[in-house]
């Protein structure tokens, strides 16, 4: 357990798919870090928060420990530390936050060139190398198939031509890493994305402040990183037909224009991005002016 601590932590995968842009994300909320000489603790400025840059399947246990708060992984990862359906995942001491849109990716079964794969059936007996053993037990625990799980900590790609294993069952992202080994992606048994977690435990010194915060930051990034601010000007009595082809079902704000009782200025914040055809349609309902911005920051 940890003692009680002014900063928070967070850590992040050291040297792989989500490390960028996790570390982008974090200074998108205003961090930014010294980087140490290890490298491994990163004192933050701007905000009261340290970076640890560690193993992404090291993160949940890291925060179990209290070793840090928050976490940016795989959902893939997490559900692994979970153990699946097993009875350890029934209070989970590691939860998701927040879904973070990238590292977007699958967990997937994929056998070499040439063996054939129709169902799991055809996995009966086999050998099967991964990192994820226990997200593949569940798996063949649920299609009622039994194979060996040759457990590996990386480079499992690899293991059909070393003659360790059969097939494997690994991350796929692009897709690259399968091709250059001659494998071929038949079954998937999750997709994945980059996830924010923390102890399903709230601090409760200050770090507690400081991790709202930094919740509430993240929050804003990811908003406005879809959204867009729509200005545009149009006749009162058109109005309602324009509102109703804003995106994302919004509710503007209007404003009177001086020396024309006729006209209204709207000002919309819409989720995401307006198409032309959209801007066009209302350009046609009566809206003149049209102009879409990028969205800097939001606080809710
Ligand atoms: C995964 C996986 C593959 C690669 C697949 O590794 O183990 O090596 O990504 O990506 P591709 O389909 O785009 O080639 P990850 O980045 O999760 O790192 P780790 O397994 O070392 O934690
Ligand atoms: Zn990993």
């Amino acid at each position: 357990m940890s003692d009680a601590r002014e900063r928070l932590r967070i850590a992040v995968q050291k040297s792989g798919r989500l490390t960028e842009p996790s570390l982008a994300l974090l200074r998108q909320c205003g961090l930014s870090f010294r980087q140490s000489r290890d490298k491994l603790f990163c004192y933050g400025d701007g905000m009261p928060v340290d970076l640890l840059l560690v193993r992404d399947d090291d993160i949940p246990n890291l925060i179990e420990q209290g070793v840090c708060e928050l976490g940016i992984v795989g959902r893939n990862v997490l559900a692994e530390h979970q153990g699946g359906t097993g009875a350890a995942s029934t209070s989970p001491r590691v939860v998701e936050r927040q879904p973070l849109g990238y590292g977007l990716c699958r967990l997937a079964l994929a056998v070499p060139g040439g063996r054939g794969y129709r169902t799991p059936r055809d996995l009966q007996g086999l050998r099967i190398a991964t990192t994820y053993p226990r997200l593949l037990a569940q798996f063949l625990a649920r299609e009622e198939v039994r194979a060996e799980i040759v457990v590996l900590s990386g480079s499992v790609e690899i293991a059909p031509r070393l003659g360790t294993a059969d097939l494997i069952c690994d991350l796929v992202s692009s897709g690259a890493t399968l091709a250059a080994n001659h494998l071929r992606e038949v079954a998937t048994l999750m997709d994945s994305e980059a996830t924010l977690v923390s102890s399903a435990r709230e601090p409760t010194d200050a770090r507690a402040e400081i991790q709202e915060l930094l919740l509430r930051r993240i929050e804003g990034v990811l908003t406005v990183r879809e959204s867009k601010l729509v200005l545009l000007r149009a006749p009162r009595a058109q109005l309602a037909a324009i509102v109703k082809l804003l995106p994302g079902g919004v509710t503007p704000d209007l404003t009177a224009v001086e020396g024309d009782a006729d006209e209204v200025a709207l000002q919309a914040l819409c989720p995401r991005a307006v198409s032309w055809p959209e801007l066009e349609a209302m350009r046609r309902a009566g809206a003149r002016s049209l102009l879409v911005l990028p969205v800097d920051k939001v606080l809710a």
